[in-house]
């Protein structure tokens, strides 16, 4: 089975990605050695697909509890956290605990915060369920929860001590939310990886029928340039930035909607043609290039529509944005295939007038 070294602060841990990956979890959790009991954290939603086989898959391991929890983006807050501290305090859960988040990553992000902060932390192990949750947000060690100001605004950096990432556990994910993930997926293939992004324009519709070989090249390779990428930078001081490709204009179309409108994954979606029609603008990516990443994002198949959104909204958001730094905003422009430049800083007049082509460029795209 492809395991996946990850280096971090907290330790290296494993990275157990492949069909099937699954059946290993118990052993995976007792390979963590000592501990006095193991506390799975679900969703309802995700427990009426893979509870069975989870609990099937974790029967030898002691003192085994579940807690499940809303997963919906507007239960990942602290009120959440605060209810599952205190089951794991009624259940006895102590140092030795471990922790299993099992689901997207609403539940990674909520049960690795809470990973993080019960009794100063214990050990915790992601089992994620959703696409964008393993090829994204299972590594990196981000965890935390929205407050009423903004989304991610309470959280700690914690890695896990193993994920295990079954991508047979997608079959049972709504279409739409497994597509938000190939957006996730087209981003790495443009910030790292020619060969990758080569791959996506040959068999985009494989991986759409959700091909179990499409999928088996495809997850461990995104893992791989987010570990490599997290490892040189685990607390976005620098190259991390890369990640955010697409993600400037993509958070500002999701704040400006209230998160309604668009998943993440197609938010970045719109997000990642605005960039690429940035580096076109500004000399940094040839026609031929861009015109490649627009296709593939468009492959992906629709978006949905940016009417009713007023340009200033969004410059408002992108101004206030956690990551823009000193008061500029740094946005991560394409260079080529599996090349970027970060940290740069554009008129907002462009940016502007790019946003407002969007539609038009989409529309051709698809024609
Ligand atoms: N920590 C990070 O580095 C990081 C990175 C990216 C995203 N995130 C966070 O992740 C969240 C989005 O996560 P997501 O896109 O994984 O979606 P999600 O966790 O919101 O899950 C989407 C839906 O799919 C359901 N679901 C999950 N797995 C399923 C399965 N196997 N079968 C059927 N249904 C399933 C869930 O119950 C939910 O209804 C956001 O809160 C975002 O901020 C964090
Ligand atoms: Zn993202």
């Amino acid at each position: 089975m492809p395991t996946i070294r990850i280096p971090s602060s907290h330790g290296a841990y494993r990275v157990y990605c492949s069909r099937g990956a699954l059946a290993r979890a118990g052993v995976v959790i007792k390979e963590l050695g000592d501990s006095s009991g193991t506390f799975v954290l679900s969703s309802p939603n995700v427990w009426k697909h893979w509870g069975r086989a989870l609990a099937k898959r974790i029967r030898g391991v002691r003192a085994n509890r579940t807690f499940l929890f809303d997963d919906s983006e507007s239960a990942k807050n602290l009120a959440t956290v605060e209810l599952l501290c205190r089951a794991l305090s009624d259940a006895g859960a102590d140092r030795r605990a471990v922790i299993v988040a099992a689901g997207g990553g609403v539940v990674g992000d909520v049960a690795g915060f809470v990973a993080a902060s019960y009794l100063r932390g214990v050990r915790l192990v992601q089992i994620p369920t959703t696409l964008v949750a393993q090829v994204d947000s299972s590594v990196g060690g981000k965890t935390g929860v929205n407050l009423p100001e903004g989304k991610n605004l309470v959280g700690a950096f914690y890695p896990p001590k193993a994920v295990i990432a079954d991508s047979e556990m997608l079959a049972t994910l709504p279409h739409r939310q497994y597509r938000s993930g190939l957006y996730e997926i087209i981003k790495y293939g443009v910030i790292a990886d020619a060969q990758l992004f080569r791959f996506l324009e040959r068999h985009m519709l494989a991986l759409l029928r959700r091909d179990p070989s499409a999928l088996a090249r495809v997850i461990p390779r995104c893992m791989r340039i987010k570990a490599r990428v997290v490892a040189r930078d685990e607390r976005e001081s620098g190259l991390r930035e890369i990640l955010n490709f697409g993600h400037t204009v993509g958070h500002a179309l999701e704040a400006a909607t209230g998160y309604r409108r668009f998943l993440h994954g197609e938010a970045i979606g719109w997000g990642m043609y605005a960039v690429t029609l940035l580096g076109l603008a500004t000399g940094r990516v040839s026609e031929s290039d861009a015109i490649r990443i627009i296709r593939l994002v468009a492959s992906v198949g629709p978006l949905p529509p940016l009417g009713g959104i007023p340009v200033a909204k969004l410059r408002r958001i992108v101004a206030g944005d956690k990551k823009a730094r000193g008061g500029e905003v740094r946005w991560v422009l394409p260079r080529g295939i599996g090349k970027v430049q970060r940290g740069v800083e554009l008129p907002w007049k462009l940016v502007a007038r790019t946003i407002l082509e969007l539609p038009d460029i989409d529309a051709k795209a698809r024609g």
